[in-house]
């Protein structure tokens, strides 16, 4: 028998039906571009703090749907808490990006510290009991190659030579790394899964800087590993997968990793990802966060031209890559009208 139909639009798009207009959320849209996170984020001036404490992360979570309306909310998180649960420590330095300590990658705990996250899965009821019910709720991690970049470098670096040179020279440590990433990952979604969010997604930001072996081996094959251990405990959960980058790679991150569905950067080109990728398999994006920044009739013409591309698939609007903070909330109004009234 088939699942009930969802109340959700979001879900029912990721089980493989069209809907008309889109869902729509944004990548990073709980953020600075919005005042009201600016307000909330000088309440606690030390960002994983912010993230781990309930009230606060809710409320940034439930900001955008507020103003906005989107299909789904986004637990607001980062992907770096789960080095800093693993014990390694990390920062945040206003303007400068993650700082994590390198030094203690020889030091990490064997398994998640599943009550540093404590708050996390607490944010999630807080969240889940604000939601209208056909808003969905989406978990999240970073995927263990993107997670392993910061943790190897200890900070975001432009091309992630540090883990690539690495995994080339020590190619066992840098497996027993991924390896850790893995059984994390899966433990800390199933956890959110647990807590109530709907789908997660799997951000792999960094999987466009690796040459087609290692891509296989440190993006697909661990992403596979991490849906394979969700599943085991969750036998449904929808898994979008965003490996950032792919191009040409798409089709075989797409066939080998079990995704339920794939998230699009806006480098691709849409009728070689349609044509790639099985036609009842929801795709999302891929609208360029530059031409939402621009604005005006660059950013109708980029609206239309994504909403078309996709028009006979399953579909999810949203951005390539997340928005950037000098974005104009008028441009995300914008956007949002040309979808909504097609
Ligand atoms: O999407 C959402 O609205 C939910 C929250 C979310 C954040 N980070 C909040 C955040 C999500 C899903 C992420 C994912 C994330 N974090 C990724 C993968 C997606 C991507 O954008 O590539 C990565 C690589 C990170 C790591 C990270 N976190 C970096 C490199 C930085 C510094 C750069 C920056 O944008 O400031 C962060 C900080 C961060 N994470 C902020 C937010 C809102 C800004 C910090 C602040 O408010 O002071």
């Amino acid at each position: 028998m088939d699942a009930p139909r969802s109340e959700k639009k979001l879900l029912r798009v990721l089980a493989g039906t069209r809907e008309d207009p889109p869902p729509v959320w944004l990548m990073r849209q709980a953020g600075r571009y919005l005042p009201e996170y600016r307000a909330l984020r000088e309440r606690a001036p030390n960002f994983l703090d912010f993230c781990f404490t309930p009230h606060l992360a809710a409320e940034a979570t439930l900001q955008p749907i507020r103003r906005f309306r989107f299909d789904a909310a986004i637990l607001f998180s980062d992907i770096l808490v789960v080095p800093a649960a693993l014990g390694q420590p990390v920062t945040f330095e206003a303007g400068e990006g993650p700082r994590l300590d390198a030094n203690a990658l020889a030091q990490l705990r064997d398994d998640l510290d599943h009550g540093r996250l404590a708050p996390v899965y607490e944010t999630i009821g807080l969240v889940k009991q604000a939601l209208a019910p056909e808003v969905a709720l989406l978990g999240f991690c970073g995927a263990p190659w993107t997670v392993a970049t910061y943790m190897v470098a200890g900070r975001g670096t432009p091309d992630q030579a540090p883990a690539r040179k690495l995994a080339y020279e020590d190619p066992k440590t840098f497996e027993q790394l991924i390896d850790r990433l893995v059984e994390a990952s899966v433990g800390y979604l199933v956890r959110q899964l647990q807590a109530g969010v709907d789908a997660v997604q799997i951000f792999d930001t960094w999987a466009g800087t690796l040459p087609p072996a290692q891509f296989q081996r440190w993006c697909v094959d661990p992403v596979a590993r991490v849906v394979k251990g969700v599943r085991a405990a969750i036998p449904d959960a929808p898994i979008i997968g965003f490996p950032r980058g792919a191009g040409t790679l798409l089709p075989a991150y797409v066939a080998q990793t079990g995704v339920t569905a794939v998230s699009l950067d806006w480098m691709i080109d849409p009728a070689f990802a349609c044509a790639q990728v099985p036609a009842r398999m929801a795709l999302q994006g891929n609208l360029d966060p530059l031409v939402l920044r621009a604005g005006g009739r660059a950013l109708d013409a980029a609206t239309d031209g994504v909403v078309a591309a996709f028009a006979d698939r399953p579909f999810i609007f949203n951005l390539g890559h997340g928005i950037l903070p000098d974005t104009p909330v008028a441009n995300v109004e914008r956007m949002l009208g040309r979808i909504r009234t097609g």
